[in-house]
């Protein structure tokens, strides 16, 4: 039913993907095939194109305002999915998954204390805690053949120490693309609540995933109790240009705390693209959204089968969600540096290196498969002149 092979160029729409490559990198737009950004090159499902359309039509371009419908859309799309049950009243609706962290740190941290998380991971934790005046707590991934799992006996160490209060994990994760497991999160949820750690749960590419996810407020009503979750329309249905995130707390002390900081930092306002476009989305687009992961599922494999044939000892970890590929050049024993130039020189590619999501991601790329597989087949046609 839809076509993702065929889409318009973007380039000259206000992309950041296509239009932003020479504020990157200092290229230019037009010389390099960006693969780099985490958005997707489709457009969104025609339905919520057309309902916003109409809506936009009217040329009535107020305040947007009135979160009831999407609350029980957002809420129904959980419940459907996910099979776990939101309360209304524990979810707020927010302009974007880093205002949430940032909010929620401010709201019930303070500046000195550690917040731990697990690298190579999402940079902007890093930058968010640190402004905050806050405390990185590193507890690196364990990396195996290719495949993530949590360091537990490293993270019960550092959750006892008492200057570190909060972790945030990302699940799925971005950029290794592991969904955790139910277990996974049971152990986490369980050493949070006997240190009094809050969790913030970034599940930003909840939706989007190959094995099945778990919301870490599911776990247990206590996990839920120390959970602030954040979660966002916007990657599901790639409609990143609206901002809108939802955050789900249980604890109602701790959501009134961050509701005051969203609204002391003029937060308070979402735009009407985010409010009504992701209302229709979870009410409409379940279909878009399978078609999508199956036809990113190909890409991947298609990806890791050309890569794994032409650079044996080079590794791609199995995506088990997102639209991400994560892949280990360090068996070719080039310096990160120079795999950037060779990219971005000889194969005119832009990609996203490793070493921007933690220490640990250095001699890795993070490598965007949400396009069409056409522009997959560019893509690997890229690396492999830049990299044999
Ligand atoms: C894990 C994760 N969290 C959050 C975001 C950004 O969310 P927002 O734009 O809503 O702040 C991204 C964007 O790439 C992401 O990958």
């Amino acid at each position: 039913m839809y076509n993702f092979n065929e889409v318009e160029s973007r380039r000259g729409t206000h992309s950041v993907m296509w239009d932003c490559i020479e504020e990157k990198c200092g290229k230019p737009n037009d010389e390099i095939l960006p693969a780099w950004v985490a958005d997707m090159d489709f457009p969104s499902d025609p339905v919520v194109v057309e309902e916003l359309t109409k809506r936009i039509a009217t040329g009535y371009l107020g305040y947007a305002g009135g979160h009831r419908d999407y609350k029980r859309s957002y809420i129904g799309w959980v419940e459907r999915r996910h099979g776990f049950k939101i309360e209304e009243e524990n979810l707020l609706l927010i302009p974007g998954v880093k205002v949430g962290i940032n909010s929620a740190l401010e709201a019930l941290g303070e500046a000195g204390e550690g917040v731990i998380i697990q690298s190579p991971v999402y940079d902007p934790f890093f930058n968010i805690t640190e402004t905050r005046g806050m405390k990185v707590v590193k507890n690196p991934l364990l990396y195996e053949e290719g495949r993530y799992t949590i360091n537990f006996s490293q993270l019960e160490e550092l959750a006892a120490m008492e200057e570190n209060k909060f972790l945030i994990i990302c699940n799925p994760h971005n950029p290794v693309g592991r969904v955790w497991t139910r277990e996974e999160l049971t152990r986490v949820g369980e050493i949070c609540l006997k240190n009094d750690i809050t969790i913030i749960a970034d599940e930003m590419y909840s939706d989007l995933t190959v094995k099945k996810y778990t919301p870490m407020a599911s776990i247990s009503k206590e996990v839920g109790e120390i959970t602030v979750a954040l979660s966002s329309p916007s990657k599901t249905f790639n409609i990143m240009a609206f901002n809108i995130a939802n955050l789900v707390a249980a604890d109602r002390d701790k959501r009134e705390r961050i509701q005051r900081k969203i609204l002391a930092t003029g937060h308070g306002h979402l735009n009407l693209g985010g409010l009504y476009g992701g209302e229709v989305a979870y009410r409409s687009s379940e279909e878009w959204v399978d078609s999508v992961m199956r036809y990113i599922g190909e890409n991947h494999a298609f990806f890791t089968e050309k890569i794994k044939e032409k650079f044996p000892h080079v590794r791609v970890s199995p995506a088990e969600g997102g639209f991400l590929a994560w892949v280990d050049l360090r068996g070719l024993g080039l310096p990160a540096k120079e795999i950037e130039e060779r990219l971005l020189e000889r194969g005119k590619i832009l990609v996203s290196q490793g070493a921007v999501y933690g220490l640990e991601g250095e001699g890795f790329i993070r490598v965007n498969l949400g396009g069409t597989r056409r522009k997959v087949e560019e893509v690997v046609s890229r690396i492999v002149e830049a990299l044999r």
